[in-house]
């Protein structure tokens, strides 16, 4: 009960962007557990995790969202407040990543890296905070970052990824304080290595440069993405109502190093 108390989302509506796969999905469904209506924000359809929300005894529903488009991030927002009324968290998920050094890279390369995990994530969180203003809803707002929002990852060269992500960590503490009397919380979230297409995918990751990886993690293992499913619970929650403006790094101590 005590647990409930502070840990629950029943009667919230959260949002996550980029939940058709990966951290988002299973964060998704966490989310949904914890008594969340989750509305999936994704370009290509989140069937699947609908399906797997309400296989758990969940509320889920998909809303098509480019988050690089303001006009499709104001639409699909508009959409939930009509149909849920408000939205209370919003976990600001998705993301891509391509390893290429920087002479190799074209600047539009670097510019999708950045219109996608940066300024999608402003778009989103300017849109989202706007109806919790309006609403006055007290919300959340989850930003995802990463330990290469600190650290350069090796042996693949990542440059724009990296700083997007450095970027994220930044805006989260920017957002936070600007927004603090409000009442909306501003966090972001760092993992590590996570096992999810991203990062597990053949087509995206080769296996030597996965041989190159494993040493290199004190825990000899990526994260599952179910591990980062009570960091985002927390955050989310009232729990963590005097938190707002950290990073939390889930990152194996790789970041120690
Ligand atoms: N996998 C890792 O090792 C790892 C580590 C640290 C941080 N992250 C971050 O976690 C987040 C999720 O990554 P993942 O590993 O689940 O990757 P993933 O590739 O499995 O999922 C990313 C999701 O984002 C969606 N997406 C991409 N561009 C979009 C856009 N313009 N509009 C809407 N949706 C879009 C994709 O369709 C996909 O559903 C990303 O922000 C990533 O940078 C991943």
């Amino acid at each position: 009960m005590y647990l409930e108390e502070i840990f629950g989302l029943k009667g919230k509506t959260a949002v996550v962007t980029g939940g058709g796969q990966g951290i988002g999905q299973v964060v998704a469904v966490g989310l949904a557990k914890a008594g969340a209506e989750v509305v999936i924000f994704c370009r290509h359809g989140a069937d699947e995790t609908v399906k797997l929300i309400e296989e758990a005894g969940g509320k889920a529903y998909y809303v098509p969202c480019d988050v690089t488009s303001e006009d499709s991030v104001n639409q699909a927002v508009s959409t939930v407040i009509e149909k849920s009324g408000h939205i209370d968290v919003l976990f600001n998920n998705a993301g891509i990543c391509y390893h290429k050094s920087t002479f190799e890279a074209s600047l539009e390369d670097w510019r999708q890296v950045i219109e996608t995990n940066l300024t999608g994530e402003y778009i989103m969180a300017r849109a989202v905070a706007k109806t919790m203003i309006e609403k006055k809803i007290p919300g959340s707002i989850i930003n995802m970052a990463s330990m290469s929002g600190t650290i350069v990852n090796i042996p693949q060269w990542q440059a724009a990824y990296n700083a997007s992500k450095a970027g994220v960590i930044h805006l989260t503490k920017s957002l936070a304080v600007e927004w603090a009397e409000t009442g909306i919380r501003v966090n972001s979230l760092s993992p590590g290595y996570v096992a999810t297409p991203m990062s597990i995918d053949p087509n995206f990751v080769e296996p030597e440069l996965m041989a190159a990886w494993m040493p290199l993690m004190p825990m000899h293992r990526m994260a599952k993405p179910e591990e980062l499913i009570p960091a985002v619970l927390y955050l989310a929650s009232p729990a963590a109502g005097y938190t707002t403006g950290s990073d939390i790094i889930v990152d194996g101590a790789y970041s120690n190093q």
